[in-house]
């Protein structure tokens, strides 16, 4: 089993499905439980505000996966506030495990998949890059979306989502004490997928 995590725009999706296309593994962006949970609260209008809204909004019944809407910054936005309640993560803990935990292997990718979801994980990526370059990456991201965005407001909210992410008090994005360092901010996606398989396999031949 493989963790990756990493703060937003670091590249850690894009490792994490390489790797899960390179070992043959099934993958989970667990980013997008995360997103659901934020698109179920936006649609119904409850506040971001209330633990209590927003668990009762951890209701997958109505989501499609594939749904664009969920890659919104909008919807990132509100998902990395309701992800801070304690109730919330609870209630996404399981089925996470349950995907770690199956027969074969997988690659789960996160900000706490090394750290409490996963700490039994074979091999614990964590992807970072500069602040300046995740919002250099977001910001063409968002502009081949067709969106008008600033990059200065794009580096903004990086900044913002950083601080939130690891100064929450449940499950903050930190490294694993065992995971591998890949800072890929010099690097181009070949090169960064390449130092990845390389670590995990270090890992596993051990
Ligand atoms: O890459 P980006 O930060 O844009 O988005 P994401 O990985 O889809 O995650 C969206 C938000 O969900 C993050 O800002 C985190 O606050 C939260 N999240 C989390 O708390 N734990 C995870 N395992 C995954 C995401």
């Amino acid at each position: 089993m493989i963790a990756v995590d990493g703060p937003a725009a670091s590249g850690k999706g894009t490792i994490a499905r390489a790797l899960a296309r390179h070992y043959g593994l099934p993958h989970m962006d667990t980013g997008l439980l995360y997103r659901a949970v934020a698109l179920n609260l936006l649609r119904w209008n409850g506040d971001p505000e209330s633990e209590f809204a927003a668990l009762r909004a951890c209701d997958f019944s109505q989501i499609d996966f594939a749904d664009p809407e969920l890659k919104s910054e909008a919807a990132g936005g509100v998902a990395s506030r309701i992800s801070v309640y304690p109730l919330v993560r609870q209630a996404l803990v399981e089925r996470q495990r349950d995907f770690a935990g199956q027969r074969g292997g997988a690659v789960l990718d996160g900000r706490d998949i090394g750290t409490v979801i996963a700490p039994e994980a074979d091999a614990k990526l964590f992807v970072t890059a500069r602040p300046e370059v995740r919002a250099r990456r977001r910001y063409e991201e968002l502009k081949r979306m067709g969106l008008s965005v600033h990059e200065p407001d794009v580096l903004a909210d990086i900044r913002a989502r950083d601080e939130r992410d690891s100064g929450r008090a449940a499950a903050p994005l930190v490294k694993a004490a065992d995971a591998i360092l890949l800072d890929t901010s010099d690097m181009g996606v070949e090169m960064a997928v390449a130092e990845a398989i390389a670590a995990v396999d270090e890992k596993r031949n051990r």
